[in-house]
């Protein structure tokens, strides 16, 4: 926010007094005082939330305007034009420049699986360019911060990076004059998770945004080889247990004689299974 000032040294009649604070290149109406009241049907639409005049600075003849939630276009001169009865004066008031730092992120938390590449974003939308900020992404855990990136004087400083990350992370040289200094984290692992905060200072503002990296799983080709890993040992012991049902009927002879015909036919179905199961891992 900022206070528009605006007043008079002698106090004047409250009567038909009527103040008028227009920008003045487009001549928009931004406030108007008339008849003892604010007339926010003739204001422009866009000031009728943002325009805030004190009324009950009047009396003192003070006619200052304060505009909230300032914007880059707010950026310009205006006018404070005040008519009471025997007279008219008016003042112009310039905001030179409107100062902004804003920095987010994407709002929904990420997933990966361990090994994949993921990208945790952060937008600066500021009135300094993008070369000039120091922006530093940091992995905050309940004791101390874990440095990953420092971004500054226009260039990645690799060596500052905590050496779980470094040779991990880069942001996107192409992106980065937009104001997007997004995060590339390459093959993720399990410690990776939690929250990371990018930071950015410039000009004496500083402000920051968080993206989470929430849940860690494990890629579909991880559960298969999981799979064939249970399968093959799986086989190896059927295998065994039938190396030691044949040899127990062999001692036995109860089957009868089909029964070395069909475990042997078997064995070797099992034993191929497991050979293809053990190159399909390798
Ligand atoms: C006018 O009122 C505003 C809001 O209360 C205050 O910030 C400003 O200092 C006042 N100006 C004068 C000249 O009294
Ligand atoms: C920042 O670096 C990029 C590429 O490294 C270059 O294109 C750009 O002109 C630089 N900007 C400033 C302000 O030095
Ligand atoms: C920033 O750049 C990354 C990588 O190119 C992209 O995925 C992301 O959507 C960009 N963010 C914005 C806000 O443009």
């Amino acid at each position: 926010s900022v206070v528009l000032p605006c007043s008079v040294d002698e106090l004047l009649s409250v009567e038909s007094l009527e103040v008028e604070w227009r920008r003045t290149d487009s001549e928009t109406l931004v406030h108007l005082y008339q008849d003892g009241e604010s007339r926010a049907e003739s204001q422009q639409q866009d000031y009728q939330d943002r325009a805030h005049f004190f009324t009950d600075q009047i009396q003192h003849g003070n006619f200052s305007l304060r505009l909230d939630n300032l914007r880059a276009e707010d950026k310009g001169e205006y006018t404070c034009r005040v008519y009471s009865q025997q007279e008219s004066g008016e003042t112009v008031v310039q905001i030179k420049d409107v100062e902004r730092l804003l920095v987010s992120s994407s709002d929904r938390s990420i997933s990966a699986s361990v090994g994949e590449d993921i990208t945790l974003n952060c937008s600066v939308d500021s009135h300094i360019p993008p070369g000039d900020l120091e922006v530093s992404w940091k992995k905050t855990d309940k004791n101390k911060n874990i440095l990953v990136l420092v971004f500054q004087n226009n260039e990645t400083l690799s060596d500052l990076s905590d050496k779980q990350y470094r040779d991990r992370v880069e942001l996107f040289p192409a992106e980065i004059p937009k104001g997007n200094f997004s995060l590339r984290l390459k093959s993720v692992r399990t410690e990776d998770k939690g929250v990371y905060m990018c930071q950015v200072f410039a000009g004496g503002l500083s402000a920051n945004a968080t993206a989470v990296l929430e849940q860690l799983g494990f890629s579909v080709l991880h559960i298969m080889m999981l799979i064939l890993c249970i399968s093959a040992s799986g086989s190896a012991l059927l295998l065994c247990c039938l190396i030691y049902c044949r040899s127990s009927t062999k001692g036995t002879n109860i089957k009868g004689k089909y029964s070395d015909l069909f475990f042997s036919f078997d064995v070797n179905k099992i034993f191929s299974t497991l050979m293809f199961s053990f190159s399909t891992i390798f």
